[in-house]
Protein backbone atom coordinates (compact mmCIF):
# COMPACT_ATOMS: atom_id res chain seq x y z
CA UNK A 1 0.00 0.00 0.00
CA UNK A 2 1.45 3.17 -0.86
CA UNK A 3 2.31 4.94 2.51
CA UNK A 4 2.92 9.29 2.13
CA UNK A 5 5.17 11.23 4.93
CA UNK A 6 3.17 14.36 5.85
CA UNK A 7 3.73 14.59 9.31
CA UNK A 8 7.30 12.77 11.58
CA UNK A 9 4.52 10.31 13.15
CA UNK A 10 3.73 8.80 9.77
CA UNK A 11 6.56 6.45 10.54
CA UNK A 12 6.51 3.89 13.44
CA UNK A 13 9.71 4.02 15.88
CA UNK A 14 10.57 0.68 14.15
CA UNK A 15 9.82 2.42 10.63
CA UNK A 16 12.15 5.64 11.63
CA UNK A 17 14.61 3.56 12.87
CA UNK A 18 14.78 1.58 9.68
CA UNK A 19 15.24 5.19 7.45
CA UNK A 20 17.82 6.74 9.69
CA UNK A 21 20.04 3.08 9.17
CA UNK A 22 19.43 3.52 5.68
CA UNK A 23 20.04 7.13 5.70
CA UNK A 24 23.42 6.48 7.49
CA UNK A 25 24.23 3.62 4.97
CA UNK A 26 23.69 6.25 2.11
CA UNK A 27 26.06 8.81 3.28
CA UNK A 28 28.74 6.37 3.02
CA UNK A 29 27.81 4.92 -0.40
CA UNK A 30 26.14 7.87 -1.99
CA UNK A 31 25.54 6.10 -5.27
CA UNK A 32 24.88 2.75 -4.05
CA UNK A 33 20.76 2.89 -4.35
CA UNK A 34 19.50 3.91 -7.76
CA UNK A 35 15.40 2.96 -6.90
CA UNK A 36 14.62 6.08 -9.65
CA UNK A 37 16.87 4.33 -12.25
CA UNK A 38 15.23 4.91 -15.88
CA UNK A 39 15.21 7.86 -14.80
CA UNK A 40 11.84 7.96 -13.01
CA UNK A 41 10.71 11.51 -12.26
CA UNK A 42 9.96 13.24 -9.12
CA UNK A 43 7.85 16.06 -8.65
CA UNK A 44 8.79 18.84 -6.01
CA UNK A 45 6.37 21.65 -5.70
CA UNK A 46 7.30 24.65 -3.62
CA UNK A 47 4.52 27.20 -2.91
CA UNK A 48 6.97 28.80 -0.32
CA UNK A 49 10.92 29.52 -0.77
CA UNK A 50 13.46 27.50 -0.24
CA UNK A 51 17.05 26.79 -0.75
CA UNK A 52 17.84 23.67 1.35
CA UNK A 53 15.07 21.74 0.31
CA UNK A 54 14.83 22.58 -3.21
CA UNK A 55 18.91 21.55 -3.40
CA UNK A 56 18.74 18.08 -1.21
CA UNK A 57 15.66 16.93 -3.02
CA UNK A 58 16.99 17.65 -6.38
CA UNK A 59 20.66 16.52 -5.99
CA UNK A 60 18.65 13.31 -4.02
CA UNK A 61 17.06 12.36 -6.63
CA UNK A 62 19.27 12.64 -9.27
CA UNK A 63 21.54 10.84 -6.90
CA UNK A 64 19.00 8.20 -7.21
CA UNK A 65 18.99 7.79 -10.31
CA UNK A 66 15.87 9.72 -11.16
CA UNK A 67 15.13 13.23 -12.74
CA UNK A 68 13.75 16.22 -10.84
CA UNK A 69 11.22 18.18 -11.57
CA UNK A 70 11.05 21.23 -9.51
CA UNK A 71 7.97 23.34 -9.72
CA UNK A 72 7.02 26.79 -8.38
CA UNK A 73 3.46 26.82 -7.57
CA UNK A 74 3.27 30.48 -8.97
CA UNK A 75 4.29 29.51 -12.86
CA UNK A 76 1.94 26.23 -11.84
CA UNK A 77 -1.74 25.73 -12.24
CA UNK A 78 -1.71 24.53 -8.77
CA UNK A 79 -3.24 26.76 -6.09
CA UNK A 80 -4.85 29.06 -8.19
CA UNK A 81 -6.42 27.38 -10.91
CA UNK A 82 -6.32 23.87 -10.22
CA UNK A 83 -7.27 21.82 -6.88
CA UNK A 84 -4.48 19.63 -5.32
CA UNK A 85 -6.32 16.62 -6.20
CA UNK A 86 -6.82 17.25 -9.65
CA UNK A 87 -2.96 17.74 -9.51
CA UNK A 88 -2.02 15.03 -7.94
CA UNK A 89 -3.85 12.74 -10.31
CA UNK A 90 -2.52 14.23 -13.25
CA UNK A 91 1.40 13.88 -11.77
CA UNK A 92 0.60 10.33 -10.81
CA UNK A 93 0.32 8.91 -13.75
CA UNK A 94 3.96 10.43 -15.04
CA UNK A 95 5.97 10.76 -11.88
CA UNK A 96 7.06 8.39 -9.15
CA UNK A 97 6.26 10.21 -6.10
CA UNK A 98 5.50 14.38 -5.23
CA UNK A 99 7.32 15.89 -2.67
CA UNK A 100 5.22 19.39 -1.95
CA UNK A 101 6.44 22.98 0.76
CA UNK A 102 3.25 24.14 1.24
CA UNK A 103 0.99 26.33 3.68
CA UNK A 104 -2.20 24.44 4.85
CA UNK A 105 -1.46 20.51 6.21
CA UNK A 106 -4.81 19.99 4.84
CA UNK A 107 -3.71 20.33 0.92
CA UNK A 108 -1.04 17.63 1.93
CA UNK A 109 -3.68 15.34 3.18
CA UNK A 110 -5.89 16.54 0.14
CA UNK A 111 -3.26 15.30 -2.29
CA UNK A 112 -2.13 12.36 -0.55
CA UNK A 113 -6.00 11.18 -0.72
CA UNK A 114 -6.22 11.21 -4.29
CA UNK A 115 -3.23 9.61 -5.44
CA UNK A 116 -1.23 6.65 -5.57
CA UNK A 117 2.00 8.04 -5.67
CA UNK A 118 3.82 8.81 -2.58
CA UNK A 119 3.30 11.95 -1.03
CA UNK A 120 5.85 13.87 0.97
CA UNK A 121 5.54 16.80 3.46
CA UNK A 122 8.50 19.36 2.37
CA UNK A 123 7.47 21.84 4.84
CA UNK A 124 4.32 22.52 5.72
CA UNK A 125 2.76 25.58 8.59
CA UNK A 126 2.45 22.27 11.38
CA UNK A 127 5.16 20.23 10.41
CA UNK A 128 8.79 20.30 8.69
CA UNK A 129 9.48 16.15 9.11
CA UNK A 130 11.64 15.40 6.54
CA UNK A 131 13.87 18.34 8.52
CA UNK A 132 13.66 16.46 11.44
CA UNK A 133 14.82 13.25 9.81
CA UNK A 134 17.91 15.37 9.07
CA UNK A 135 18.56 16.19 12.77
CA UNK A 136 17.70 12.93 14.02
CA UNK A 137 20.41 11.38 11.83
CA UNK A 138 22.92 14.26 12.98
CA UNK A 139 22.36 13.88 16.64
CA UNK A 140 23.08 10.40 16.29
CA UNK A 141 26.49 11.11 14.41
CA UNK A 142 27.27 13.65 17.41
CA UNK A 143 25.17 11.84 20.45
CA UNK A 144 25.02 8.11 19.72
CA UNK A 145 21.92 6.57 20.20
CA UNK A 146 19.20 8.71 20.43
CA UNK A 147 16.61 7.51 23.32
CA UNK A 148 17.54 8.37 26.39
CA UNK A 149 18.88 12.08 24.98
CA UNK A 150 17.02 15.16 26.06
CA UNK A 151 16.85 17.82 23.54
CA UNK A 152 15.25 21.71 24.25
CA UNK A 153 13.66 23.07 21.84
CA UNK A 154 12.99 27.46 22.20
CA UNK A 155 10.98 29.75 20.59
CA UNK A 156 7.85 29.73 18.87
CA UNK A 157 6.58 26.64 19.67
CA UNK A 158 3.61 26.80 17.37
CA UNK A 159 6.10 26.24 14.87
CA UNK A 160 6.55 23.89 11.91
CA UNK A 161 9.97 22.70 13.66
CA UNK A 162 8.75 22.54 17.12
CA UNK A 163 6.21 20.80 16.55
CA UNK A 164 8.06 18.22 14.58
CA UNK A 165 10.26 18.28 17.12
CA UNK A 166 7.94 16.68 19.66
CA UNK A 167 6.44 14.35 17.63
CA UNK A 168 9.62 13.06 16.07
CA UNK A 169 11.76 12.82 19.09
CA UNK A 170 8.96 11.39 21.11
CA UNK A 171 8.85 8.74 18.11
CA UNK A 172 12.82 8.14 18.72
CA UNK A 173 12.34 7.73 22.48
CA UNK A 174 13.59 10.96 22.97
CA UNK A 175 12.64 13.30 26.00
CA UNK A 176 12.15 16.58 24.23
CA UNK A 177 11.22 19.80 25.66
CA UNK A 178 9.30 23.39 24.19
CA UNK A 179 10.18 26.24 25.79
CA UNK A 180 7.94 29.01 24.54
CA UNK A 181 5.51 31.77 24.95
CA UNK A 182 2.30 30.69 26.12
CA UNK A 183 0.64 32.73 23.18
CA UNK A 184 3.20 30.63 20.91
CA UNK A 185 2.89 27.02 22.23
CA UNK A 186 2.28 24.09 20.37
CA UNK A 187 -1.57 23.05 19.71
CA UNK A 188 -2.78 20.98 22.34
CA UNK A 189 -3.33 18.06 19.73
CA UNK A 190 0.26 17.97 18.96
CA UNK A 191 1.52 17.61 22.64
CA UNK A 192 -1.06 15.04 23.49
CA UNK A 193 0.00 12.95 20.39
CA UNK A 194 3.58 13.19 21.06
CA UNK A 195 3.16 12.40 24.57
CA UNK A 196 0.73 8.98 23.71
CA UNK A 197 4.05 7.92 21.30
CA UNK A 198 6.28 9.31 24.21
CA UNK A 199 4.44 6.63 26.35
CA UNK A 200 5.18 3.91 24.21
CA UNK A 201 9.15 4.58 23.70
CA UNK A 202 10.61 5.52 26.91
CA UNK A 203 10.91 9.14 26.14
CA UNK A 204 8.55 12.16 26.96
CA UNK A 205 7.27 15.73 25.58
CA UNK A 206 6.75 18.29 27.97
CA UNK A 207 5.72 21.95 27.38
CA UNK A 208 7.43 25.12 29.59
CA UNK A 209 7.20 28.43 29.56
CA UNK A 210 10.74 29.26 30.01
CA UNK A 211 14.03 28.95 27.81
CA UNK A 212 15.99 27.95 30.89
CA UNK A 213 13.42 25.00 31.75
CA UNK A 214 13.69 23.71 28.26
CA UNK A 215 17.34 23.27 27.88
CA UNK A 216 18.71 22.61 31.42
CA UNK A 217 20.53 19.69 31.18
CA UNK A 218 19.81 19.00 27.47
CA UNK A 219 22.22 17.19 25.12
CA UNK A 220 20.67 19.11 21.70
CA UNK A 221 19.34 22.77 22.15
CA UNK A 222 17.50 23.82 19.11
CA UNK A 223 15.77 26.84 18.20
CA UNK A 224 14.51 28.38 14.92
CA UNK A 225 13.19 31.75 13.37
CA UNK A 226 10.95 33.86 15.24
CA UNK A 227 8.87 34.91 11.96
CA UNK A 228 8.48 31.86 9.90
CA UNK A 229 7.44 32.04 6.03
CA UNK A 230 3.75 33.75 5.81
CA UNK A 231 4.36 35.30 9.22
CA UNK A 232 6.10 38.76 7.48
CA UNK A 233 3.70 40.79 9.11
CA UNK A 234 3.62 39.98 12.83
CA UNK A 235 7.42 40.31 12.86
CA UNK A 236 7.64 43.29 15.21
CA UNK A 237 5.14 41.74 17.21
CA UNK A 238 7.01 38.41 17.81
CA UNK A 239 10.52 39.72 17.84
CA UNK A 240 9.36 41.54 21.13
CA UNK A 241 7.73 38.66 22.48
CA UNK A 242 10.55 36.15 21.77
CA UNK A 243 12.60 38.25 23.67
CA UNK A 244 13.29 36.13 26.42
CA UNK A 245 13.76 33.08 24.34
CA UNK A 246 17.12 34.04 22.28
CA UNK A 247 19.87 31.07 22.33
CA UNK A 248 22.89 33.25 23.44
CA UNK A 249 26.19 31.61 25.13
CA UNK A 250 24.72 31.75 28.54
CA UNK A 251 21.81 29.51 28.10
CA UNK A 252 24.19 27.26 25.97
CA UNK A 253 25.90 26.98 29.36
CA UNK A 254 22.77 25.65 31.39
CA UNK A 255 23.07 22.73 28.98
CA UNK A 256 25.08 19.76 29.95
CA UNK A 257 28.92 21.37 28.87
CA UNK A 258 28.94 18.80 25.57
CA UNK A 259 25.43 20.14 24.53
CA UNK A 260 25.30 20.71 20.52
CA UNK A 261 23.68 23.83 18.60
CA UNK A 262 21.29 22.61 15.99
CA UNK A 263 19.01 25.11 14.08
CA UNK A 264 17.46 24.61 10.72
CA UNK A 265 18.59 27.20 8.62
CA UNK A 266 17.54 29.74 7.54
CA UNK A 267 19.15 31.48 10.82
CA UNK A 268 18.53 35.83 11.92
CA UNK A 269 21.56 35.98 14.00
CA UNK A 270 21.13 38.04 16.89
CA UNK A 271 17.01 37.76 17.16
CA UNK A 272 16.57 33.80 17.53
CA UNK A 273 19.97 32.95 18.77
CA UNK A 274 23.73 34.88 18.54
CA UNK A 275 26.65 34.81 16.22
CA UNK A 276 28.99 33.27 18.20
CA UNK A 277 26.80 30.61 19.38
CA UNK A 278 25.30 29.30 15.91
CA UNK A 279 28.69 30.17 14.53
CA UNK A 280 30.89 28.33 17.76
CA UNK A 281 32.18 25.27 18.37
CA UNK A 282 28.85 23.78 20.14
CA UNK A 283 27.09 24.47 16.78
CA UNK A 284 26.55 21.51 14.25
CA UNK A 285 24.35 23.27 11.68
CA UNK A 286 26.13 22.58 8.46
CA UNK A 287 26.08 18.23 9.23
CA UNK A 288 22.40 19.11 10.06
CA UNK A 289 22.12 20.58 6.82
CA UNK A 290 24.29 18.30 4.58
CA UNK A 291 22.08 15.47 6.00
CA UNK A 292 18.73 16.68 4.21
CA UNK A 293 20.51 15.19 1.15
CA UNK A 294 21.13 11.45 2.72
CA UNK A 295 17.95 11.63 5.18
CA UNK A 296 15.38 12.50 2.04
CA UNK A 297 16.84 9.90 0.01
CA UNK A 298 16.54 7.04 2.44
CA UNK A 299 13.05 8.05 2.90
CA UNK A 300 12.52 8.28 -0.97
CA UNK A 301 13.93 4.85 -1.53
CA UNK A 302 12.09 3.77 1.56
CA UNK A 303 8.45 5.26 -0.02
CA UNK A 304 8.96 3.30 -3.14
CA UNK A 305 9.55 0.38 -1.93
CA UNK A 306 5.79 0.23 -0.56
CA UNK A 307 4.41 2.72 -3.96
CA UNK A 308 1.64 1.38 -5.82
CA UNK A 309 2.02 3.17 -8.37
CA UNK A 310 0.94 3.59 -11.77
CA UNK A 311 3.63 6.22 -13.12
CA UNK A 312 4.23 4.99 -16.61
CA UNK A 313 8.00 3.87 -17.20
CA UNK A 314 9.47 6.77 -18.44
N1 LIG B 1 15.77 24.15 6.45
C1 LIG B 1 15.10 24.35 5.30
O1 LIG B 1 14.10 23.70 5.01
O2 LIG B 1 15.66 25.30 4.50
P1 LIG B 1 15.06 25.88 3.13
O3 LIG B 1 13.90 26.75 3.50
O4 LIG B 1 16.19 26.65 2.52
O5 LIG B 1 14.63 24.73 2.27
N1 LIG C 1 9.97 27.63 10.60
C1 LIG C 1 10.63 28.04 9.39
C2 LIG C 1 11.45 26.93 8.83
C3 LIG C 1 12.22 27.27 7.58
C4 LIG C 1 12.96 26.11 7.01
C5 LIG C 1 9.62 28.53 8.38
O1 LIG C 1 8.56 27.90 8.26
O2 LIG C 1 9.84 29.55 7.73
Amino acid sequence: MTRHFLRDDDLSPAEQREVLERARRMKLDRFGERPLEGPKSVAVIFDKSSTRTRVSFHVGISDLGGSPLIISTASSQLGGKETATDTARVLERQVAAIVWRTYAQAGLEEMAAGTTVPVVNALSDDFHPCQLLADLLTMQEHKGELAGLTVGFVGDGRSNMAQSYLLACATAGMHVRVGAPAEYAPEAGVVADAQRIAGTTGGSATVVSSAAEAIADADVVVTDTWVSMGKEDEKAERVATFGGFKVDQALMDQAKPDAVFMHCLPADRGFEVTADVIDGPQSIIWDEGENRLHAQKALLAWLLERAGSTEAAA
